[in-house]
Formats: C-alpha cells, structure tokens, sequence
C-alpha cells in the first residue's frame, strides 16, 4: 500500500497510478485537482474497504465514483478539515492566493507561519528548514489548527529549497539567537554564513519574490540578502520597526492611558542602540502622546522598548523573544498582500528622503503586493531628525563593513 499525499503530487510531472489498496490523502486530491495532475486508479478494483475512522481514506477508485458515498460527510464525520477542493458549498479558495514561504523553522518562523496561515489570505504557507523532519513536524500541527483557526491556507514544510520556486513573499528567520550578554551585532558572522546562502537560494528559486528580513542583525542581514538575492532594494525588506513601535505602544498601555492598540507611535533609526521614536508623531486615542504622560516616563518607556529585546533574552537564557518578532513579521506580509493602506516602519535603504542615502534604516513606509511602494515623509523635530541622520550614518558603516 503506498500513501500518496500532497508533496509526492506536487513533484508529480505526469499522471499518478493509483494502486490496488493505494491511499490518497484528501490534500493531495485536492492539489492533484489545483495542479490538473490526474489521479489514474488501476488494477481490479476490490470491494471497497469498510471506512475507516480518521485517517486518510484507502480508496482504489475515485471515491466520488463509488456507490453510496458521500465524499464530503465522510470527511466531516470524520472531523478532518476538508479541503477546499472537495468541501461542499466553499468555493475553491487556494488557486490565485499568494504563497508565502518561510525560512527557519524555529519559534519565530514557526509563529510567523502561524499568523500568516491564521491570516487566510495565502493559498499555502510553506516551512523550510535544513534540518529534517522539524518544517514538516511544524507545518503538520499548523495544518491541524486549520478547521478551528478557520483557514483553509495550505501549510507545508520542506527541507527542499528547490519548493521555493515560484513563491511571492519569503520571510527570512534562519540565524543563530542572542544567548545573554549579547549584543545583536555579536552574530554578524554566524548568521551572514547562514543568511547569505539563503539569499542565493532564494535569488535562484524564487527571483520575483519579495523578502522580509527578520535574522539578526538585522540591518546588515537586510543589506546582506539584498546584496546576495540581486533584488531592487524596494523587494527586501528589514523586520524592526513593527516590533519595537509595537513594544512601545505595549508600555504605553501598562500606564493606564489607553489600549495598546490606540496608541501610534513609529519606532525608526535601528533596530538596537540608534533606536529612535519620534514623540512629535505619537498618539494616544489621537491625543499627542505628550499631552498625556510626562516626559520623564516617555524616556523610560522609550528605552525599556529599545532594551526589550535583550530583557526578553535575559529572562528567557535560552533563546530570544519570538512571539512579538513573529507576529511583526506576519504583519509585513500580511499589509504588502491586503495593501490596508497602513503606515508601518521596516529597515528601507532611503533615496534621499529624510536627506538620507545609501545605508539600511527604519523609516515609515507604505508598502503593497510588490514590496515597497513609498518612503513617507514626517515632519519631524529638528532633534528627532539629527537622531535619525545620526542612526543612518551608524548603520551605513556597519553594512557596508558586512555587504
Ligand atoms: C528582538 O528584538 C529578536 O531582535 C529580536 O527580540
């Protein structure tokens, strides 16, 4: 008996004999269907076996063609989430979706992944990990939450670069962790090794990608991939100011003034030392933020949020964070594929805007299907903007010392 699920269609040049006693799995017939891949049963086809609970269906003929059965219940009784292929009623959402692959498989691409499936704006969400078993492991138990996360985004895991081929978006989180003690520069060379490998592949199987940078540091592995893929600078994109204007906002709440969703607030500069968060463009409920909190404790809160990375590291001792990096990377994906028209901050190499050129920095950006679409202009006070120069000329020369 051989279990035919949906990688061996997918690799599938030509028909696929369907065996005596064979098993497709219902992901697999319903790739076979998106990919016009024909499932050809042969041989005598016995007396169909009794149903089993759970599990994939051994079927030695179309099961549709079968008398008495009823493809869809079956799936439902027995509670497997049923692809949108073969789901009675939900059109067929996959075909024409975007797919999103994600590099590394440790906790922030796994909770990268988990968003962007949750998102159910990808036809698939794909895991790439070198080593074997851990994208494919992941991948399975996030396909699992499909029926209760109300998805129906294919999540896959591969060891295979080669799967990368045709991918719209790739998020980039392979790289070593900070351990305590350790600034984010301190990984410069373990993950450049790692990362501009990565970019090579990606330039290689997936040329018109966009790609979010996440590994650490992150405005050299930013510069890294870009150097190594070839892309335009406007398709890599760094992860940094998502998160650390979203650690600010959090602190903000805990005083009391308002929801952490209610506060704006755009975390530009570095993703480290050269932080920079302009209070001139914060907001609480549209207040500006220096109506509502002393300055005082918008300092401390300014600093514990450029600070929260190695406080997470810290507690932790074996690892960094990942939820809040993961999620922020899902939303950079997630605004490039719904283009909700947001003002978010990423690690962009400027055109002169802010008087700045040729480094990486964040600033506030609009971005949309093909990465980025616009570097937006704030008004800034003449400090802000000489810490802001300030930062740009830092990460200049870091870059270039890696790129
Ligand atoms: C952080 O700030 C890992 O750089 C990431 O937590």
């Amino acid at each position: 008996m051989t279990i035919i699920g949906a990688s061996d269609v997918e690799k599938a040049r030509g028909p696929i004999l369907v065996g005596p006693g064979d098993v497709v799995t219902p992901l697999a017939r319903d790739r076979a269907g998106e990919l016009g891949i024909e499932l050809r049963y042969g041989g005598e086809a016995p007396s169909p076996p009794a149903r089993p609970v759970g599990g994939p269906v051994a079927v030695t003929a179309p099961l549709s063609s079968q008398p008495g059965v009823d493809l869809a219940n079956a799936l439902y009784r027995r509670g497997a989430p049923v692809a949108a292929a073969i789901a009675p009623g939900r059109p067929r959402e996959g075909a024409g979706r975007p797919k999103v692959a994600v590099v590394g498989a440790g906790h922030v691409g796994s909770m990268a992944a988990l968003h962007l499936a949750e998102a159910d704006l990808f036809s698939k969400v794909m895991l790439i990990d070198v080593m074997e078993g851990l994208a494919a492991g992941v991948a399975l138990d996030l396909w699992h939450c499909a029926s209760v996360g109300g998805f129906s985004t294919l999540v896959e895991g591969t060891t295979a670069f080669s799967d990368l081929a045709d991918y719209d978006y790739v998020v980039v989180t392979a790289g070593r962790a900070r351990k305590p003690g350790m600034t984010r520069t301190d990984l410069t060379q373990a993950n450049a090794d790692i990362v501009g490998p990565v970019a090579d592949q990606i330039r290689e199987y997936a040329p018109e990608s966009v790609v979010v940078v996440v590994t650490n540091p992150l405005e050299e592995m930013t510069h890294l991939t870009q150097v190594r893929s070839r892309f335009p600078p406007e398709r890599v994109l760094g992860m940094a100011g998502v998160l650390d204007s979203a650690r600010f906002c959090a602190f903000v709440a805990l005083t009391g003034v308002g929801r952490p969703d209610e506060v704006v607030a755009y975390a530009l500069g570095s993703h480290g030392p050269e932080m920079v968060i302009p209070l001139s463009q914060a907001t609480v409920a549209g207040r500006p933020i220096r109506s509502v909190l002393q300055s005082e404790a918008l300092a401390a809160i300014t600093e514990r949020a450029r600070e929260s990375g190695a406080e997470v590291v810290s507690l932790l001792k074996s690892g960094s964070a990942y939820f809040a990096p993961g999620r922020s990377a899902a939303e950079m994906v997630c605004e490039m594929v719904s283009s909700r028209g947001l003002l978010l901050t990423c690690a962009v190499v400027p055109n002169g805007e802010y008087g700045l050129r040729d480094t990486r920095v964040g600033l506030p950006v609009r971005l949309g299907p093909g990465g980025l679409t616009e570097i937006v202009t704030l008004t800034l006070e003449d400090e802000e903007l000489q810490q802001l120069r300030r930062a740009a000329q830092s990460l200049s020369e870091r870059i270039h010392a890696v790129g």
